[in-house]
């Protein structure tokens, strides 16, 4: 993921040192960027590859931050590891440098407590391929300063990107409002109301959505997806919102990681047969709506703990995972009522608190 946010940032006009301390992964990155490159010189995007380049330095010694404005950090997500790095970029930098890091799922405050200078620290959170997608979180946390926000916030917008402002809450926005578009998509699968095919298909073809939630995973990795669920819902104070699904750890669990691994949901092997749909309008209207009335739910929690503002959970989720419509936008167009009143009905029929409808929305509904 470093690789890519170094190429956007050299591409952008700065001069850029990438830092690892494997050296195959330098290699790899340069090779990787050399390659992209290449690529947008035969398209016209860039004028040369050198031109690039020239801005970039690839190091295993973070001395070459000496004189640095801005570091993203993106290494392991491991605590104790990104403490010792930033403690040892903080020796290196002067008082000015804002310390970043693209961290999915620690909090902000957690690694800017290793800083003696605190208020330089901030999230700036990119979605991979970062050259590709267009949305950054910028993430303040309770000792950023304002003046780092701001020119944080300069910086990668210049860079062409769409930034979000939000809170330092587990999964920001985007990894926290898509929850339920997995959880609710395996749920109606353990309930056995459709299978893969038929959740995709109601959800691609119906509601619109570029992927289903099934064939998503498998591009993510069921191991990946699985362990980000799981570190939300510990974040969360295990809040039955985020459950996780067993499905998709006995998924994990067998290998069944997804693409990666020749099998997830479903089978990729070489000659493999897909499994056909079941295109009932009426069940896949269903599924479309359950899922898509969660996604709004999880959308007005955030609106209403103001992990964002309605803009900004739009257009990160529009930007960040391609949703057709913003959440917000789509509750209006479905009606607020319609969306209330079927959460309303599962939280009834069911009697969890996963379907219980969000204050905020219940209040603009009534
Ligand atoms: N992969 C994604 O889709 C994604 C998306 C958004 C954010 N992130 C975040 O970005 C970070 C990196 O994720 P990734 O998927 O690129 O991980 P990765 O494992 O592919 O890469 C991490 C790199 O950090 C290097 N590294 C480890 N310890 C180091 C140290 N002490 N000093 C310097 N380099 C060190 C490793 O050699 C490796 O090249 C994580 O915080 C992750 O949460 C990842």
């Amino acid at each position: 993921m470093g690789a890519g946010i170094a190429q956007v940032a050299a591409q952008s006009g700065h001069n850029v040192v990438l830092v690892d301390v494997n050296q195959d992964q330098l290699a790899k990155a340069k090779a990787g960027i050399e390659k992209i490159l290449a690529r947008l010189v035969e398209k016209g995007t860039i004028a040369s590859t050198e031109e690039v380049l020239s801005r970039m330095t690839f190091s295993s010694n973070m001395e070459d931050f000496k004189g640095s404005g801005l570091i993203i950090e993106a290494i392991v997500e491991k605590l104790e590891v990104k403490h010792a790095v930033f403690t040892a970029m903080e020796a290196v930098v002067d008082e000015n440098c804002i310390l970043a890091s693209n961290t999915s799922s620690l909090s902000i405050a957690s690694i800017g407590s290793a800083l003696k200078k605190s208020d330089r620290i901030i999230g700036i959170h990119f979605f991979n391929p970062a050259p590709l997608m267009p949305l950054v979180e910028i993430i303040p946390s309770v000792q950023t300063s304002e003046t780092v926000l701001k020119t944080a916030k300069e910086i990668i917008d210049s860079w062409k990107k769409v930034t979000v402002v939000c809170k330092d809450t587990p999964g920001f926005i985007v990894n926290r409002v898509a929850r339920p578009f997995y959880g609710e998509a395996l749920r109606i699968y353990e309930e056995g109301m459709a299978d893969f095919a038929t959740i995709d298909w109601a959800l691609t073809e119906l509601a619109g959505f570029r992927m289903g939630p099934f064939t998503l995973m498998d591009y993510i990795g069921n191991d990946i997806n699985y362990t980000v669920t799981e570190t939300v819902f510990a974040a969360f104070y295990y809040d039955p919102r985020f459950k996780p699904s067993f499905t998709q750890k006995r998924h994990m669990e067998a290998g069944f990681l997804g693409r990666k691994s020749g099998r997830g949901f479903y089978d990729y092997a070489e000659g493999a047969i897909m499994p056909e749909p079941t295109k009932d309008p009426v069940l896949g209207q269903k599924i479309v709506d359950r899922v898509l009335a969660m996604l709004i739910n999880e959308a007005y929690d955030a609106l209403y703990l103001n992990i964002g503002t309605k803009e900004a959970i739009d257009l990160a989720m529009t930007k960040g995972v391609n949703y057709p419509k913003g959440l917000l936008a789509w509750s209006e167009e479905i009606g607020l009522k319609k969306v209330y009143n079927q959460l309303q009905e599962l939280f009834e029929e069911y009697g969890e608190d996963r379907y219980r409808p969000n204050v905020l929305l219940k209040r603009l509904a009534k």
